[in-house]
């Protein structure tokens, strides 16, 4: 599936969220992951514009509806535990994740793996 600007991905995830509220969202920095999660937000009525790559914090709850989780800097499945954020995977609904690892610790959850691919300019392409 291609996606055509920043928009339209927001306008996919409005419809992907819609039949799967858990997401993993693979691709290379800069693909639009976090764009993504942006048109999430919006299906679920969260301002988008508070979306941001938790890179730095690894997590971010969205008004206690949405958990929005990069993975990028974890290292071990021990830190994913410790830092509270698998408790977190097993106690929200609407869930997306960024780099995602160590799935065999949450695959009782049903989720959705995407990736995306990015080709010339606004173009990306979508795979799930
Ligand atoms: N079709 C498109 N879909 C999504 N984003 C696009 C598209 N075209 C251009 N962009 C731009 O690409 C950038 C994607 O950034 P985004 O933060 O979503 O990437 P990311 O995959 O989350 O990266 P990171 O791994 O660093 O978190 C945004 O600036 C967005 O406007
Ligand atoms: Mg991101």
């Amino acid at each position: 599936m291609i996606i055509n600007s920043p928009n339209e991905m927001k306008e996919k995830a409005h419809q992907i969220i819609q039949k799967k509220s858990k997401i993993l969202l693979n691709g290379q920095l800069g693909a639009g992951k976090t764009q993504f999660v942006k048109g999430v937000a919006n299906f679920l009525k969260i301002d988008e514009s508070k979306i941001q790559s938790p890179t730095y914090s690894y997590m971010h709850e969205y008004e206690e509806t949405l958990l929005h989780i990069d993975m990028y800097r974890l290292e071990t499945p021990e830190d994913m535990i410790q830092k509270g954020i698998l408790e977190k995977i097993e106690e929200y609904k609407w869930i997306c994740i960024e780099w995602p690892k160590f799935q065999e610790y949450y695959q009782d959850n049903e989720f959705l793996s995407i990736d995306i691919r990015k080709l010339e300019n606004e173009k990306r392409e979508l795979i799930y």
